[in-house]
């Protein structure tokens, strides 16, 4: 167990406020986690405190059986931590091939993104900002990967897509799992992650209220997961307005 991502008692701020409460998680190597909830729930923060974005007022972070909870940023990252952020975009006027080299200037990076993304390889030579939106977090993913994580934290692949194109991109996650790599997987098209995920962790209010193998999470469809949908913004976008988006409320 412990060659994964071990999160233990992990509380998040930003600011004063505290968004994420006691949060327990793991993402064991070779498999995909999942980490559900509507908008407002807390998993983008959540995934900032794990990756050192944002600092954890308290709890433990730990990647192969070592704490990274002290290291900065970029030395998680080079400890294995991938994280593929929420609305990270790609160098538009660079080339696809560019984008890659730049991350990882010896080019092994750009062999195997092009080996799981062969899209890519045929665009290697086209500026980024030219690509199609599943081209482009395709290129997103793909420069996630040039650090070569053990375990890869991926937010929200999907927004603006279209349900096919984000089947392409969990199907390369599936593959990269396979490749014996940790997934941690934040993705709005609830039903396509619970087919390729084990586990499915529930987000609400900033703290885990569910934890389930997919298999049961998608058995019981929306029945178990609309409590938490429901008054969370639902949709895709947008959602953190109008009051129903509320950190871990309790005695602050
Ligand atoms: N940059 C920010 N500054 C202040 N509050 C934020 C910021 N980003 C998110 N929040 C608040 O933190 C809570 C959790 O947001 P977030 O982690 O983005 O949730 P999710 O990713 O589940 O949609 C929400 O109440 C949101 O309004
Ligand atoms: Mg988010």
């Amino acid at each position: 167990m412990s060659d994964g991502l071990e999160v233990e008692a992990l509380t998040v701020q930003r600011g004063d406020l505290t968004i994420c409460r006691d949060v327990d998680l793991v993402v064991p190597r070779g498999e995909i986690t999942v980490l559900l909830g509507a908008n407002g729930a807390g998993k983008t923060t959540l995934l900032d405190g794990i990756a050192g974005m944002l600092p954890a007022a308290s709890g433990t972070v730990a990647l192969g059986g070592r704490r990274i909870d002290r290291l900065a940023v970029h030395r998680r990252a080079r400890a294995g931590l991938g994280y593929a952020e929420q609305g990270r975009s790609v160098f538009s006027r660079l080339t696809v091939a560019q984008n890659l080299v730049v991350v990882d200037r010896s080019g092994s990076a750009l062999e195997r993104a092009f080996d799981l993304f062969p899209r890519l390889a045929e665009r290697r030579d086209v500026r980024a900002g030219l690509l199609s939106g599943g081209e482009q977090q395709m290129l997103v993913v793909a420069r996630a990967l040039a650090t070569r994580p053990t375990v890869l934290m991926v937010d929200e692949l999907s927004l603006g897509l279209a349900p096919q194109m984000v089947r392409t991109l969990v199907d390369a996650l599936v593959e990269l799992a396979a490749s014996g790599v940790g997934i941690l997987l934040v993705e709005q098209f609830v039903e396509i992650a619970l087919a390729v995920g084990s586990i499915a962790h529930v987000m609400h209010r900033g703290r885990i209220v569910r934890t389930d193998t997919c298999a049961a999470l998608l058995a019981e469809r929306t029945s178990a997961l609309s409590p938490y949908y429901l008054g969370g913004a639902g949709g895709s976008s947008g959602g953190s307005a109008g009051g129903t988006a509320t950190p871990a409320d309790d005695e602050n």
